[in-house]
């Protein structure tokens, strides 16, 4: 039995779609355990792109099993959308390879419209969200209202928990200037949305520990980024749900003692996409380059992602906070072109000196970064599949990233496509 982890330690968009696709190929079942459509996960596999929000990234094998476990939030209507996508391409999704949990809360309609009309409201105060309903969904999970994929196969059910969330929703509604909720209509969608997904809705938990049971290879693959968790990022500028890989336990319905490894996706920069501090953002020529080779626009909304030097106090803390038992260290060819590469050792505030990311966003926001600066290694690193033909100056880059942040590099993604890749270890 091997059950790995796979979580992103920065903001969200690291690579781990590509990384989990390809890690995939090892496993027999793969596991969402939180989030929601807020991530976007871009799959390149030769001439085919991919782009996956719901789905765990190893639906694309054929023959492997993906889970939606209860630590998710699930917009129903998304997860058919992205079926049928599938679908066009080739790609069946049946009862047989898609499994989700009764007890996943539902995102609905007016979870997107209050997550849309509070980030209006709020104006320079906005978290820059995906809009997709996250926080509100999960608002009412924690406020225990929430419909879950469960209840769907019960129109009772459906009607009383209804009644409660309206009453919760229409006072919130009105301050925001939207008009109630049309309570008959959204019990009418919800049955014809039901009859469509109640296959797949299934004892998760059960049957993940059957699994273990057999010595099956279970891969859970986190959405967003350790910066992003609802405890530990830097709030109130993260998303709604725990991104750290405990979550994996929580979320599916596993005991934390059946992991054995968490690999950590790391990008050889730093990006972010919404509001919020990020310590080594550039705002210069630089930045542009590393958003334009590194093609650093949002999979969900189009945004520009914001860009800056590798953050390694900040890895480093994600490493520890999330067990990471080695690191998937991805674009390191974006790095490619570069004269100069600096790396951000720790930060200062006037004459205070940190080496740990703070938890305090205030201080988090004033932190200017302490550099280090190595000479650029100005050759292609792109495809390349052997770390001994890596440009020197480019291992000793990621040596000093070992050393920075105490975790060593198990693999290298040296291009967008699943083969351009180099494996020192095995995480599974
Ligand atoms: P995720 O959310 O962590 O799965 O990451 P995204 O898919 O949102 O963003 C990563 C982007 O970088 C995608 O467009 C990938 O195709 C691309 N990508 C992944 N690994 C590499 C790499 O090693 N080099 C380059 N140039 N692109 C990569
Ligand atoms: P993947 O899985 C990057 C960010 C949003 C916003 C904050 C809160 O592709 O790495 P939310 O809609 O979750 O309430 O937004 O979180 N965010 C992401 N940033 N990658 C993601 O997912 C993200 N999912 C959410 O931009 O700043
Ligand atoms: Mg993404």
């Amino acid at each position: 039995m091997s059950n790995l982890i796979i979580i992103g330690t920065q903001w969200g968009d690291e690579g781990k779609g590509k990384i989990v696709d390809l890690l995939s190929a090892e496993a027999d079942t793969i596991v969402r355990f939180q989030g929601g459509h807020n991530a976007g996960h871009t799959l390149v596999i030769g001439d085919q792109v991919f782009k996956l929000s719901l789905l765990p990234s190893g639906i694309i094998r054929k023959n492997k099993i993906v889970v939606i476990g209860n630590g998710v939030v699930l917009d129903p209507w998304k997860l058919l959308e992205e079926i049928d996508q599938l679908k066009s391409r080739g790609i069946t999704v049946s009862t047989d390879r898609l499994m989700i949990s009764e007890n996943t809360p539902l995102i609905l309609p007016f979870h997107k419209d209050l997550d849309i009309l509070r980030e209006q409201k709020a104006g320079r105060e906005k978290i820059g969200t995906t809009g997709r309903g996250i926080g509100p969904a999960y608002e009412d999970k924690v406020g225990r209202r929430a419909l879950r994929t469960g209840d769907l196969k019960d129109v009772k059910e459906v009607k009383r928990k209804l009644k409660v969330i309206k009453a919760h929703h229409d006072i919130l509604r009105v301050g925001l200037g939207a008009p109630g909720i049309d309570e008959e209509k959204l019990i009418n969608e919800l049955m014809i949305v039901g009859k469509k997904i109640n296959d797949f809705i299934k004892p998760v938990w059960k049957i993940l520990n059957d699994q273990i049971a057999k010595n099956k290879n279970i891969l859970f693959e986190g959405a967003q980024g350790s910066m992003l968790d609802v405890d530990f990022g830097t709030y109130p500028f993260v998303t709604s749900s725990s991104t750290n890989a405990a979550a994996a336990a929580l979320g599916s319905g596993i005991a934390h003692n059946k992991i054995n490894s968490v690999l950590g996706i790391t990008k050889a920069y730093t990006t972010r996409v919404g509001e919020g501090p990020m310590p080594t953002e550039l705002s210069d020529d630089i930045g542009q380059y590393l958003a334009v080779e590194g093609n650093e626009k949002g999979t969900v909304t189009g945004r520009d992602r914001r860009c800056g030097w590798f953050d390694a106090p900040l890895v480093r803390r994600s490493c520890l906070l999330n067990g990471v038992t080695s690191l998937a260290l991805t674009k390191i060819d974006v790095l490619d072109g570069l004269e100069k590469i600096k790396i951000c050792v720790g930060y200062r505030i006037e004459k205070e000196e940190f080496t740990d990311f703070p938890v305090t966003t205030s201080l988090a926001s004033g932190l200017k970064p302490i550099y280090e600066e190595i000479d650029g290694w100005k050759a292609s690193t792109v495809g390349l599949e052997k770390i001994d033909q890596m440009p020197k100056q480019a291992r000793a880059y990621i040596q000093r990233i070992e050393e920075l942040t105490e975790t060593k590099v198990s693999i290298i993604s040296t291009g967008p496509e699943r083969n351009q890749i180099i494996f020192i270890d095995k995480p599974f």
